[in-house]
């Protein structure tokens, strides 16, 4: 069987290579990669960690790029490179501008498709932005769903999808690549003795007022606790850095730095208090590793998280945020609740599971219906 995965942006490739990996042991497969090139440095960087490189890239970043723009750019590029190619099944991951085109491209050419991570829903055409129109897209091109949880399973199937598979998410699978019980905090020890709080934003229906008052909460709380140190990565979007950088000026229990390493920002992860974070990814590395999160947006297609009690979503009010943390951190018995491991999304073998399930089909293509 011909698989061709596509790869555009840092969390596809966090939760694609290790599949890919695993996809790599079996003769059965003959896989190859297409980077889009959709995020720049901190894609390459995830390709650099797994020492993986891949067969096909394009250069689909550009600043200040339209979604339209970019939308017609990749399915520009997907239409020559599956003509040249011809896979049996493309592999697209989650919900992005690259997953959305190399499928509708693939949908065209009567090429099949296996989505990963497949059914997350918020039932909200705007939020996440341009993420839910995307997925429930990819989801309705594809021919394979692998579902991390029963709730997207069920989810699917009421939008009357055919197979679909539980295995749980492969983003679980990338910590077993990470995880160093001898990781030392990139901080001087003063700053190490505190408590560690990771801050991420870049959601693009955030932008604006959303993010500028959530970061102010971050401020109010690095402000009004000194025993508390905060590490932000801050994005490569102009718009995500203009606010970071404004909102910190002057604040001295903040380390705002690049994109971290995966393997940093793992490792950090683990030993934070809490994440500040309107990522998606972050949220299931977050559950999996009992640290609490604090949810930066009005919806979550992560309610598993919710429901173990892992995650708060907190929104994008200043004060509010502010209040919810400081009561949430002097609680014990909230604290502990957020702090227990879930398996919910995951037990680490996502990976595995795929390839079990692909590996009679790549016997004869023809049982994909
Ligand atoms: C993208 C995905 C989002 C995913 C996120 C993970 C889309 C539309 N968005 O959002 O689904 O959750 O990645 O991080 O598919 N930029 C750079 N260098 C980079 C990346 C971005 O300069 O490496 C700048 C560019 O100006 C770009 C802007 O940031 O135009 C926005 O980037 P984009 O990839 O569209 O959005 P993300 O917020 O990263
Ligand atoms: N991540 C990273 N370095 C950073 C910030 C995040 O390696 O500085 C990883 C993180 O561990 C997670 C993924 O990037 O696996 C999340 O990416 P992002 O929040 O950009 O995307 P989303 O998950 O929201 O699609």
């Amino acid at each position: 069987m011909k698989i061709l995965a596509v790869i555009g942006t840092r969390p596809e490739a966090i939760k694609m290579l290790p599949l890919i990996i695993e996809l790599k042991k079996y003769r059965d497969f003959e896989v190859l990669i297409c980077s889009s090139g959709q995020h720049g440095d901190i894609l390459k960087c995830v390709f650099d960690y797994f020492n993986i490189e891949p067969d096909f890239s394009f250069c689909a970043m550009k600043k200040g790029q339209s979604l339209s723009r970019l939308t017609t750019r990749l399915l520009d590029y997907f239409d020559a490179l599956l003509d040249k190619i011809s896979p049996d099944l493309l592999l697209a991951h989650g919900d992005t501008t690259t997953a959305f085109c190399a499928s509708l491209s693939a949908f065209y050419k009567g090429i099949k498709i296996a989505h990963v991570e497949a059914g997350l829903r918020t039932y909200d055409k705007r939020s996440p932005f341009p993420e839910e129109l995307n997925r429930v897209t990819i989801d309705a091109l594809a021919d394979l769903h692998f579902a991390p949880t029963q709730l997207s399973r069920s989810r699917l199937e009421k939008e009357g999808r055919e197979s679909v598979f539980v295995v749980g998410n492969t983003g679980i699978d990338a910590l077993s690549y990470t995880l160093d019980n001898n990781y030392v905090l990139p901080v001087s020890n003063k700053e190490a003795n505190k408590k560690i709080l990771l801050v991420t934003t870049h959601r693009r229906e955030n932008i604006g007022s959303k993010m500028r008052s959530s970061l102010l909460a971050v401020r109010d709380i690095l402000e009004y606790r000194n025993d508390f140190f905060a590490v932000f990565p801050v994005h490569p979007n102009p718009a995500v850095r203009t606010e970071a950088i404004s909102v910190f000026e002057g604040i001295k229990n903040i380390k705002i730095c690049e994109p971290l390493t995966l393997y940093d920002f793992h490792n950090i992860l683990a030993r934070a208090f809490a994440v500040f974070t309107d990522s998606g990814g972050i949220q299931e590395e977050a559950s999996f590793l009992g640290v609490p999160v604090f949810l930066l947006r009005d919806t979550t297609e992560r309610e598993e998280g919710m429901e173990s009690g892992n995650i708060r979503l907190v929104g994008t009010d200043r004060k509010r945020i502010f209040e919810d943390f400081l009561r949430v951190s002097k609680s014990e018995e909230e604290l502990s609740k957020m702090r227990s491991r879930s398996f919910a999304f995951g037990d680490g073998h996502a990976c595995e599971k795929i390839v079990k399930i692909l590996l009679p089909l790549s016997k004869n293509n023809d049982i994909i219906k």
